[in-house]
């Protein structure tokens, strides 16, 4: 179990583990480029090892250096083997998804399967266009959930429209694309993530970028490059939240990602009334990174939907928690996503929400959040999620006799050490 009691104030400079969407690249990026990379930075957190785990299987020679230190030696596209066994990516869709990319243009068999989780989350979304692109998949419902099985190799190029805004999606056809004969293109609803495109840069690969999509040219090569990891400004969320609504704090987080295609939090809290200073302080590996200093504030509601939704779909837990403690009502629309990642986010962070007495309606793609709620402390569950069970502990800060969190062991997914920043904030 974890507890957090109500605080009068948060106070500090702190840094967050590095960002899990670029950890997870880092590894497969380097795992098939020519050459050795190091990693500095890394997320030591189950997700990204994970994907250590499946490409030592895949034959790749990766070293743990330091806590958050790697050094993986590639030996391109070819180094690569069959394993000799099923692939387990525990509870990560970017591992699984991503990786089902690379592995359909090997010409190998592999299985890969994840946890309960994973089991429930739809890969058809990476299956079709795969399929499309020449691929042998199979698994439960035509290969729309695990176990699937992926025959790579013969791949051809194919110009796609994703009917979602997905990094996932989008990454997993560019890796595949990579291996294809000719070009692959991919166009989303609105932009998503775009990590792979600045790491594939960094690695000597050149992606187009057009109002048609982003596309890349089969038959390219990656060499290795030493890769440092920014903040996850996903986990520096909890934080920013934290100070917002906890009364007299002031907390600076260091060495964020600042890639705009993540900020929407910065965003949407600073058009809720926070107090968000943000200070660039340089460019690592092709992602902007800087410092963020967040006081406490007084709150209002707002709408939030449309395209800056994908721009911060993973903060939408404790955005909810904030919108609890803002004046006002607070739309969130746009966000069915939601419903289809780690559990349906959706109904977890309204029903765990509602057991301290937040005024939460969910609606089909969101939720409709009426504040300002004085919460009244009780327990509740990560139902397996790290990014439920972290929202729900910073609501802890300012509900009347604090909260307890069970399955708090679901938070090493992306922030291990979690509570521990929270007691270096005096
Ligand atoms: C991620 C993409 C997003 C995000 C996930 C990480 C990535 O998922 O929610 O936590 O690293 O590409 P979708 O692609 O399903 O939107």
């Amino acid at each position: 179990m974890l507890r957090m009691e109500k605080r009068d104030k948060l106070r500090g400079t702190v840094s967050v583990p590095g960002d899990k969407s670029i950890s997870h690249r880092a590894v497969m990026f380097g795992a098939v480029a020519q050459g050795m990379t190091q990693v500095d930075g890394f997320l030591p957190g189950a997700d990204c090892l994970s994907t250590i785990q499946c490409f030592r299987q895949l034959g790749v020679n990766i070293q743990r250096v330091g806590p958050t230190s790697l050094h993986i030696e590639g030996r391109g596209w070819d180094g690569l083997t069959e394993p000799d066994t099923v692939l387990d990516v525990g509870n990560s869709g970017t591992t699984i998804r991503l990786m089902m990319g690379l592995l359909a243009g090997r010409p190998f068999h592999t299985i890969v399967t994840g946890d309960e989780s994973i089991g429930r989350r739809p890969m058809d979304r990476v299956v079709q266009p795969l399929r499309l692109m020449g691929a042998t998949l199979d698994g439960r419902s035509d290969a729309s959930f695990t176990p699937l099985s992926i025959r790579g190799g013969g791949l051809k190029g194919i110009s796609y429209q994703s009917p979602v805004a997905s990094a996932q999606v989008k990454s997993c056809l560019l890796l595949a694309g990579l291996q294809a004969e000719g070009r692959t293109q991919v166009k989303e609803p609105s932009p998503s993530r775009d990590h792979t495109e600045r790491m594939l840069n960094a690695f000597g690969v050149k992606v187009d970028q057009s109002p048609d999509g982003v596309s890349v040219e089969g038959g390219q090569v990656l060499q290795a490059r030493d890769v440092q990891v920014p903040g996850d400004i996903s986990s520096a969320a909890f934080l920013m939240v934290a100070a917002l609504i906890t009364p007299d704090s002031c907390v600076t987080i260091q060495h964020v990602g600042l890639n705009p295609t993540r900020t929407g939090i910065l965003d949407i809290l600073t058009k809720m009334g926070g107090d968000i200073q943000v200070a660039p302080t340089g460019e690592w590996c092709g992602e902007p990174v800087g410092d963020i200093t967040v006081s406490y504030s007084a709150l209002k509601g707002v709408e939030v939907s449309g395209e800056v939704i994908p721009r911060l779909i993973d903060e939408i837990p404790v955005l909810a928690v904030a919108a609890t403690q803002a004046e006002g009502r607070t739309v969130i629309r746009d966000a069915a996503e939601l419903k289809v990642k780690e559990t349906d986010r959706i109904a977890m962070t309204a029903g765990e929400l509602r057991k301290l007495g937040a005024q939460v309606e969910e609606t089909d793609d969101g939720m409709i959040i009426e504040g300002k709620t004085a919460l009244i402390g009780d327990q509740c569950d990560s139902h397996g999620d790290h990014r439920i069970g972290m929202a729900m502990a910073v609501a802890g800060l300012v509900a009347k006799g604090g909260v307890t969190v069970e399955r708090p062991e679901a938070i090493d997914v992306s922030f291990p050490g979690f509570e521990a920043v929270f007691s270096r904030l005096s």
